[in-house]
């Protein structure tokens, strides 16, 4: 039987961190057996928000590396770079022009934009047009995303639609794939963790590092002293215990316990979650060294990424040529 085809993205925001690997990139590695995988770096919804590029090659070279280290293969699925293949571009162009304004107006994710007093463009009112057209070049049927990104695929079924029904039925109506990982919060345990906040766990920390950044975590500030009882239900570092942690039932209790009871101190209980992490990280840490060592390989990798991924988009622009009498 065929594989179902996947279509994911992200976008180059260099180093990647523990909130990216569990809410995504765990989830990724695991569907590559059972589906036609696409995972494409997003270089030019990145423009909608950065006018800043000198970085960008690295940052592109940062994500694919991070991939590569949490289990993409190149083997198994396609990764590539969105701007190496222009028919993205073009099929953006033409849903653009079937997308009432109004539908890309209420999306919540640039109404936040708009309240967040950010500076608007022409290209971020678009960006799930252009999202739209990455998904749909390629007729993947599934998109394995965040919560955050289901209005985008709400519009690209929506989009999806409109085309079939004007032209002729070329399309799928993808569906998510919703990833159930716990969301982290960041090291300062106000926020989610994100890049932009600098309260991020990066998946190439070295130890030094990541025992740096865990010290700095906040706990319970009402638990100041050894013997002061804490509150680890609301401690950020005990979700962390919990979530990267390879506990029994049995011993989170406890360790619950013996926090509550002060018997457990926040320098230990921290000492003993950047050893987690570290570990945790090791297998990351050990891919990434033979993946830095070769760097052309990097390169070789978006390579053929680019083939194989405009070989596709190539055959569906033709289709959508075809059916809309402009393949003149
Ligand atoms: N908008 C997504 C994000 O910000 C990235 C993205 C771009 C994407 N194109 C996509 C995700 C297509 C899924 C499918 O995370």
């Amino acid at each position: 039987m065929k594989k179902k085809r996947i279509l994911s993205g992200m976008r180059p925001s260099g180093k990647l961190h523990l909130g990216n690997y569990l809410g995504a990139l765990s989830n990724w590695a695991k569907l590559q057996d059972e589906y036609d995988c696409f995972f494409m770096i997003a270089d030019w919804h990145a423009l909608t928000d950065r006018t800043e590029t000198s970085y960008i090659r690295e940052d592109i070279e940062d994500v694919l590396i991070d991939w590569l280290a949490a289990g993409l293969d190149p083997e198994k699925s396609v990764l590539f770079v969105q701007s190496h293949v222009k028919e993205h571009a073009e099929l953006h162009l033409i849903f653009s022009m079937i997308t009432p304004i109004s539908w890309l107006e209420r999306c919540p994710t640039y109404k936040e934009k708009i309240e967040q007093g950010a500076a608007t463009n022409y290209g971020l009112l678009g960006y799930p047009v252009l999202q739209a057209a990455d998904i749909l070049v390629y007729r993947a049927e599934k998109v394995p995303v965040g919560e955050d990104q289901l209005p985008h695929l709400e519009l690209t079924r929506e989009i999806a639609r409109k085309f079939n029904t004007l032209y002729g039925k070329i399309f799928p109506e993808p569906e998510p794939i919703l990833s159930h990982s716990p969301r982290i919060m960041g090291i300062d345990g106000k926020r989610k963790m994100g890049k932009s906040y600098n309260n991020y766990i990066a998946l190439s920390d070295p130890p030094e590092v990541i025992r740096k950044k865990v010290m700095s975590m906040f706990t319970d500030p009402t638990k100041i002293y050894m013997g002061d009882p804490g509150h680890p239900y609301e401690c950020n570092v005990y979700a962390y215990h919990k979530t990267f942690g390879n506990y029994k039932e049995k011993e989170l209790e406890e360790m619950a316990l013996s926090c509550k009871e002060g018997r457990l101190g926040c320098a230990s209980c921290k000492k003993k979650l950047s050893e987690i992490l570290i570990e945790y990280l090791t297998p990351f840490r050990e891919k990434r060294k033979w993946i830095e060592k070769d760097k052309g390989k990097i390169q070789e990798i978006l390579a053929e990424g680019k083939e194989k991924a405009k070989e596709v988009a190539l055959s569906t622009l033709k289709e959508v040529r075809r059916v809309m009498k402009m393949d003149y």
